[in-house]
């Protein structure tokens, strides 16, 4: 197959939800439909069960469930699709952040009856930002959940989408008899003594033929006409373009669950979801055709087993042909690696590739010479952009709790920064480390894998912080930046890449420090 071709049936995307919505049950059954797997149950839901929180073992098996499941590939009608995983738990919501810098679209998964939640909230917010396309699926029909239009209109306002049905239900609950799909204009009726299968599929191109209430009944096939008649008058038509450039986003109902609607999306996903997407670096636009190979890393994996210290960088394909065995730039250390051994991603088993295209996920060997964000090109000097820290939630010191170990804990924590679990602060002031989480959780997770991965120990101590702010200054030689660096240098700290970060204290503090020095801009995220 041509190097063009190879590219335009690729699809790599995320599925992203609030915890519980249905993420995991959907890619199970995306699976299933591509044959990649046989039985549902296959995928594990990596999840952090309630309650579980200071359970190691718990923390160490959602590990090794997150490698296997971190790529599920499979191939369905000719296209090679590649599902990135994206945890739903919000103390590893960074990782899911960074991830989205390596899918070309997501598909946003909503509980009928919580509707828009939180989480979905803010990983609906950073795809929006960065105009990725975005396909709703409202899951769990067959309870009983709030009014279809309703939830649309949740949907538009909440996530700030610009919505247009392709299916619609045909009641809910105890009620849900199948779905309308407007894409292909069929109904797909559900068995009435078995709900997980479907029992007709019939085609109906015009809603208004009496063959409806034969089928669904006379008051179903009413309000269904009434349904779709407001949804055509409302919404507006689907546009192919518009929803490439993340301007419109198709809406779907089903239940992953019980296989309903779950096909339909399918289908019209391979259709519709854009193949891979050129990406922008510092010095130009990377288109995926170019010939010569770019990538880089958005997530690294640590070795479960202590005793085989490597971690698996997975690199996102950016242009080009990944080759075994081919030397290639890694143009942070500006010196060149080959990879013998890189892994590529089907289904949950991961297995040595050749040759890898744009769009693919490959999984590199690493002994310690990436972290997050950095580039592999065939020798020219660009760099990606786009992988930002944020502001973590929750601060730190860390202190040595065994004097005779402090280079394992230094090796430990800046192996375990450059993987993304945490952030890492150098106060200006007396060089005292803090650490920089989005969840709590993830200060247990550090204290136990220095010690079972590198033989150190450490302490923490309470640091008032509220959030860390990065220091742009409009001009770093007047006067007013002078006054800040020296009023709040107590405040001041230096992150991995030395960028200075302002460490505010309140919310309070945080506004009259803009305030009194207006011309220092305070940035939320590392990139700006
Ligand atoms: P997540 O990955 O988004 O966190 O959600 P997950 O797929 O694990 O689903 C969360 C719960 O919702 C699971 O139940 C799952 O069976 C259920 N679920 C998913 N899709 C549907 C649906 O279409 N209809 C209904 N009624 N339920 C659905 P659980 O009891 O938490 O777990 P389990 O014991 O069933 O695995």
């Amino acid at each position: 197959m041509s190097f063009t071709k190879e590219i335009a049936r690729r699809r790599t995307f995320g599925i992203i939800s609030h915890p519980d919505a249905g993420k995991t049950t959907l890619t199970e059954k995306l699976l299933l439909f591509g044959g990649a797997i046989q039985e549902a149950g296959a995928v594990k839901s990596h999840k952090i069960k309630k309650g579980a929180t200071s359970d190691f073992m718990e923390i160490e098996r959602q590990r090794g469930i997150s490698v296997a499941t971190s790529v599920l590939a499979f191939n369905y009608q000719n296209k090679k699709i590649n599902i990135l995983d994206t945890p739903g738990h919000k103390d590893f919501a960074e990782d899911t952040f960074r991830t989205l810098t390596a899918v070309d679209s997501v598909i946003v998964v909503i509980d009928v009856a919580k509707g828009v939640e939180e989480q979905t909230e803010k990983l609906v917010e950073v795809c929006r930002m960065r105009n990725i396309p975005m396909i709703v699926f409202i899951n769990k029909l067959d309870r009983e959940g709030k009014d279809a239009f309703d939830l649309l209109d949740e949907v538009e306002q909440k996530l700030g989408l610009k919505v247009c049905p392709l299916s619609f239900p045909i009641g809910m609950g105890y009620d849900f008899q199948g779905i309308y799909n407007l894409w292909e204009q069929n109904i797909r009726l559900f068995s009435e003594d078995n709900k997980q299968r479907i029992s007709e599929t019939l085609e109906f191109k015009d809603l208004a033929h009496s063959d409806l209430d034969k089928h669904i009944g006379e008051k179903a096939a009413t309000t269904l006409r009434e349904e779709i008649e407001l949804v055509t008058e409302v919404y507006p038509n689907f546009d192919k373009q518009a929803y490439a450039d993340g301007t419109l986003q198709p809406v779907f109902f089903g239940s992953a669950l019980n296989n309903f609607g779950v096909k339909e999306l399918l289908d019209c996903f391979i259709e519709i979801a854009p193949p891979p997407r050129p990406k922008a670096s510092e010095e130009r636009l990377v288109v995926p055709e170019e010939e010569k190979f770019s990538g880089f890393v958005f997530k690294i994996h640590a070795n479960m087993d202590p005793k085989h210290r490597d971690r698996l960088a997975f690199i996102k394909i950016v242009s080009g042909t990944f080759k075994r065995n081919t030397p290639y730039l890694h143009v942070r250390h500006n010196k060149k690696l080959k990879f013998s051994s890189p892994n590529a991603f089907f289904a949950e088993k991961k297995e040595i590739v050749e040759e890898s295209f744009p769009g693919d996920i490959v999984g590199l060997h690493d002994t310690g010479n990436f972290k997050i964000g950095d580039t592999l090109t065939e020798g020219e000097k660009i760099h990606f952009r786009g992988i930002p820290s944020f502001s973590p939630e929750h601060f730190r010191y860390i202190n040595n709790a065994d004097p005779m170990k402090s280079k394992q804990l230094a090796k430990g924590i800046d192996q375990l920064m450059d993987e993304g679990v945490a952030q890492l602060f150098v106060l200006e002031i007396n060089n005292r480390k803090a650490i920089g989480t989005v969840g709590a959780l993830q200060f247990e997770v550090i204290q136990y894998r220095l010690e079972h991965e590198y033989g150190a120990s450490c302490s923490y101590e309470n640091l008032n912080v509220h959030k860390a702010c990065w220091v742009d200054p409009e001009d770093d030689t007047n006067d007013e930046y002078k006054e800040f660096l020296r009023v709040k240098s107590k405040f001041l700290a230096r992150d991995k890449q030395e960028q200075l970060v302002y460490l505010a204290d309140s919310m309070f503090s945080l506004q009259m420090t803009q305030q009194k020095y207006p011309s220092i801009r305070l940035h939320a995220t590392s990139e700006f």
